[in-house]
């Protein structure tokens, strides 16, 4: 076998056990080999460029260069449906395409009405080659470089299967709960704003110019419409049943039918079924199933006659609110939180929702005693969509007004340029911002002493024994036991941990510190270009402005920190029992400024490191990595199966190309 025959039989294979696991969650070798297989790709690839395929499964992964969408226009319009609300609607719709059919008999396919961004994806020859989004209908964006990175899509079909020659398969991109929810908890750790709904996210995702990205947020899709000029079938259920067969992920839920009762029992019966799916639904769309009644019944200007969606009722109850509450989080933001006799509703009783924040608040112009109504609609967390009115002529009580002081601490809240949430601004002195910081301290990511749990820290706050992260320091066995011999081996554990903090590199130490907007990223970029705190402490806005990723908002909260003369007792103390505060040998002699000034594009695939090493050490020598190709590149670090559209830019501008040999001798 040629090695470009064992190209073609490892994309076939790796197209297939991506199949398996993927779409039918039934694979038939371990990761293990799975890998073994797409490394071997992966290496041949590498030494073939000319065989480079922009639907390899080796292409799955995506890559974090800058990717444009180009709007194109649909090659059959993307009509929308008509929504019903209720069962009399849906019976009025059964009733016209019975006489717009003249009493000839027909099916109905019902199907779930999934919950995302719908997708065009176009096929040629069995691969796939356009991914276009809704857009208004008649032109979209061409994502078809993030779509790729999605693993239930498939790339490329079964060789010889009995697809078309050319078709369009539409469906619906969503991002299931367990993502999301896994998504917005890092989102939440790394203090970004939350998506609010699965589809937002998804949303988000499918727009962001780097496929790298797509990847790591495990999107997934379900196709429910096939078009083309030679379909296999008459039928639209019949369609989509050969679409399974080729490799497409279809709703198992979908249901051929042929009486009004039958779509009533869909109905109900995926009401309440559907809040066991692992998408988001918002209700059930009902098709005429073949296709030639399809084209008698025709559309409208804005949606086929013969089809329609059933939206479900957000369940809403109606309660009553009896008073507002305000959180404050380990930021200093302020939450309002209405508190209503509980109610059931979807299955859990509520008697808590969020408001958000005061600009939501004063919208619902909130009373105490109102009668409110509560919804758990696409968001998680049940919300006040209004005051009932059907009781607004009784008197009511007094007006719910915004907190102009912490409910913690006093101080008076301030609300920063920009942003929807007032702030306590008492960072050192209000009490769940100290327990915020000092868990943010022992996290993980950063000083890694995460035995102390939320619950200790709350304990030992109350308790008087820490009120900052230099406390910790001066923790013992006995007080983290409380004499208990059962705890003895844990707190022992615990002060180690504490004891072991002290080797923690400076860059960690800046990030465990929580200084608004330093993240692990900033905390490093911050270390290597400062070197040390007291350096770091002098420096003025322009010296942090300077700083390549550095912008204003984070230059101005390290400026913010360090003129606070609590944060620099608590260095000097932190510094007095021996943590980190200078950058280590090592790193420093790791530092160069060899590319001092260079701005480089990273482009391709590369043999001795990977790309984030690259950029890492684009980094470390002072050079600055951006996405995309201009006039100011200095030059294009390119690996093997650069793009062509890249490479042409990078002539057409006179960039010159450097290879990783090439570079690995500068640095
Ligand atoms: S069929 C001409 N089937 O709902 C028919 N649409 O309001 C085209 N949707 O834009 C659509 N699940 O994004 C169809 N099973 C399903 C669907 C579905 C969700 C979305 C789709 C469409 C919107 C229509």
């Amino acid at each position: 076998m040629t090695e470009q025959e064992r190209i073609a039989e490892l994309r076939t294979t790796l197209h297939q056990h991506n199949y398996n696991y993927y779409v039918l969650n039934q694979p038939t070798i371990s990761d293990r080999d799975f890998d073994a297989l797409l490394r071997e790709l992966q290496d041949l690839e590498a030494q073939h460029p000319e065989l480079f395929d922009p639907n390899s499964p080796t292409q799955r992964v995506g890559s974090d260069l800058s990717n444009e969408f180009e709007t194109v226009v649909h090659t059959r319009p993307m009509l929308s449906l008509a929504n019903t609300y209720n069962k009399d609607e849906v019976r009025e719709f059964y009733e016209r395409v019975q006489d717009g059919l003249q009493g000839e008999a027909f099916e109905i396919c019902c199907e779930l009405k999934f919950d995302g961004l719908s997708i065009s994806l176009h096929y040629e020859d069995g691969r796939l080659v356009r991914a276009v989004t809704r857009g208004d209908g008649e032109k979209g964006d061409d994502v078809t470089a993030n779509v790729r990175t999605i693993r239930t899509i498939p790339l490329q079909l079964a060789p010889h299967g009995d697809w078309p020659k050319e078709f369009e398969i539409r469906g619906e991109i969503l991002m299931p709960w367990t993502s999301f929810e896994a998504l917005n908890r890092e989102r939440e750790a790394r203090e970004e704003a939350l998506f609010a709904n699965p589809r937002n996210a998804a949303s988000g995702t499918l727009k962001s110019k780097q496929t790298s990205v797509v990847a790591e947020r495990k999107l997934d899709a379900y196709l429910y419409y096939l078009l083309g000029d030679e379909l296999p079938a008459d039928g639209h259920y019949e369609n989509l049943s050969k679409a399974r067969a080729w490799g497409f992920k279809v709703s198992d839920a979908m249901r051929k039918v042929s009486t009004l009762e039958e779509i009533f029992a869909f109905i109900d019966e995926w009401d309440v079924a559907r809040r066991d799916l692992p998408v988001a639904t918002d209700g059930i769309v009902l098709k005429v199933n073949n296709l030639r009644q399809q084209r008698a019944l025709g559309m409208t200007a804005k949606s086929p006659r013969w089809a329609i969606a059933y939206k479900f009722q957000a369940e809403q109850q109606s309660t009553i609110l009896r008073e507002v509450s305000f959180q404050v989080g380990r930021t200093g933001a302020v939450t309002p939180v209405a508190n209503m006799d509980p109610v059931q509703l979807s299955g859990t009783i509520v008697k808590r929702a969020t408001l958000h924040n005061a600009d939501f608040m004063s919208a619902l112009d909130l009373h105490l005693g109102d009668h409110v109504l509560v919804e758990k609609g696409g968001e998680i967390i049940p919300k006040i969509v209004a005051v009932d009115e059907a009781f607004l002529n009784e008197p009511r009580g007094e007006r719910v007004e915004f907190i102009r002081r912490c409910p913690e601490c006093g101080t008076e809240l301030v609300r920063y340029e920009g942003e929807a949430a007032w702030y306590c601004p008492n960072e050192t002195g209000c009490p769940p911002q100290i327990k915020g910081r000092i868990e943010h301290y022992v996290s993980r990511r950063a000083m890694n002493i995460d035995t102390l749990g939320p619950e200790t820290i709350d304990d030992f706050y109350a308790r008087g024994l820490i009120h900052n992260i230099a406390d910790l320091y001066d923790l013992t066995v006995d007080q983290l036991s409380g004499y208990n011999d059962n705890r003895i081996r844990s707190a022992r554990k615990t002060i180690q941990a504490i004891e072991d903090s002290k080797q923690v590199p400076f860059e960690r130490v800046l990030f465990a510190l929580g200084i608004r907007f330093v993240g692990e990223t900033v905390a490093k970029t911050l270390a290597r270009r400062f070197h040390d705190i007291d350096t770091l402490s002098r420096a003025t806005l322009d010296d942090l402005l300077s700083v390549n990723t550095i912008g204003q908002a984070i230059a101005e909260s390290v400026i913010r920190w360090f003129a606070d003369m609590d944060n620099i007792f608590l260095v000097e103390r932190l510094r007095a029992r021996g943590l980190q505060f200078q950058i280590s040998e090592q790193v420093l002699a790791e530092q160069s400024d060899r590319l001092a000034g260079k701005t480089i594009v990273i482009s391709g695939v590369f043999a001795h490191h990977s790309r984030d090493e690259y950029k890492a050490l684009i980094e470390q020598h002072g050079g600055k990595n951006t996405g995309s190709i201009s006039a100011k590149t200095s030059f294009i670090l390119a690996g093997e199966n650069m793009g062509p559209a890249k490479l042409e830019k990078a002539q057409k501008l006179g960039v010159p190309i450097v290879n990783e040999d090439e570079f690995l001798a500068m640095i």
